[in-house]
């Protein structure tokens, strides 16, 4: 494992990761990108390994947890926590951070979701690691709290995405770039710099069953979609949603309904890394009524509704909203 997780560091680094970022941030994404090729293992094997399915417990949310989210969570979990650099840990699968320690060396707090897009997995359809990466408050005593930041004080903000090939898609704040994990090294290589979401593009993706429940808005928008030749897309894995929507262009939506009043997805580990990375690509990623990287958190896991991606399209879904 030790000479994999150099062997990615040196590539990590020989990929110009240090010139842009300073201290030990590419470290840091370097732990995250191997841990993510052992969770990409996992998800290979998840059906011969039986870790499918679920773990028989639920988490704060009182969703079902799936053996792989829990599992995909102790690999990110055990390897951050042999950092010196990495303070607090946050995670869509614990109530509550874990604070690795309070020693001034420990100048980042990850906040992760270990696997997103959970109810795809058993059916071999596109699972993700979102992660995002704060500076830890060097004011007042370093705890929980030290991830409630908005979304503006990111240092870095990535997801992995395992499909048909592992790519992780990563900004450090100047510029996204993409790398493809070369399964016969476990390295990830370079395929993309300064990717650039399409200005417009006539695809829309949502989940169009909760139509009872959309604002008389969002209805209004599908109806100017549907009668203006868009396209549908929605995979149900955010990763893979926003991914097509990086490369393609088109607009990503999961807004308020009167069922999840504040929408479903979680501000900290799904939306903000998710919009930092859209607007690094020059897209936008709003919530119904501001920039979602505004948001002051105030709780781990609150909910955010989600408008991202084409820079046009955002500002069409916006019109109607
Ligand atoms: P997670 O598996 O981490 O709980 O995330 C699932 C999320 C997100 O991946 C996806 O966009 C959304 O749930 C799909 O929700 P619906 O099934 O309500 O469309
Ligand atoms: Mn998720
Ligand atoms: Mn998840």
């Amino acid at each position: 494992m030790i000479s994999e997780q150099i062997r990615l560091e040196q590539n990590l680094r020989s990929k110009d990761l240090t010139e842009k970022v300073d201290g030990d941030l590419g470290g840091v994404i370097s732990t995250i990108a191997a841990a993510t090729g052992a969770i990409a293992a996992e998800v290979r094997r998840a059906r011969i390994n039986d870790v499918l399915g679920m773990a028989g417990d639920t988490n704060v949310h009182g969703e079902d947890q799936q053996k792989l989210d829990v599992l995909a969570d102790s690999i990110l979990l055990g390897r951050l926590s042999a950092r010196a650099d990495v303070a607090v840990f946050a995670s869509e699968e614990l109530d509550k951070p874990v604070v690795f320690g309070q020693e001034a060396s420990r100048k980042f707090c990850v906040v992760t979701d270990p696997l997103d897009g959970s109810s795809n997995i058993d059916v071999a359809v596109s699972v993700g690691t979102i992660f995002s990466i704060l500076g830890t408050p060097t004011t007042g005593e370093v705890g929980e709290t030290a991830v409630l930041q908005k979304g503006t004080m990111q240092l870095a903000a990535g997801y992995v995405l395992y499909g048909s090939s592992v790519v992780m898609v990563l900004s450090t704040g100047d510029g996204v770039d993409m790398y493809v994990l070369d399964p016969s090294t476990e390295e990830f290589i370079l395929v993309g710099e300064k990717i650039k979401v399409p200005k417009e593009k006539k695809i829309y993706s949502i989940n169009e069953a909760y139509w009872e429940d959309f604002s008389d808005g969002v209805r209004a928008y599908l109806d100017f979609a549907h009668k203006n030749g868009y396209g549908s897309r929605y995979i149900g894995s955010m990763v893979a949603d926003v991914h097509r929507t990086l490369l393609k262009g088109g607009v990503f939506i999961y807004p308020a309904t009167t069922k999840a009043p504040g929408g479903k997805l979680r501000l900290l580990y799904e939306g903000n890394p998710m919009a930092y990375l859209i607007e690094q690509a020059g897209g936008q990623a709003l919530t119904d009524r501001t920039r979602i990287v505004e948001v002051m958190p105030t709780d781990f896991h609150e909910r955010t509704s989600v408008i991202l991606g084409s820079s046009g399209e955002v500002s069409t879904v916006s019109r109607f909203l």
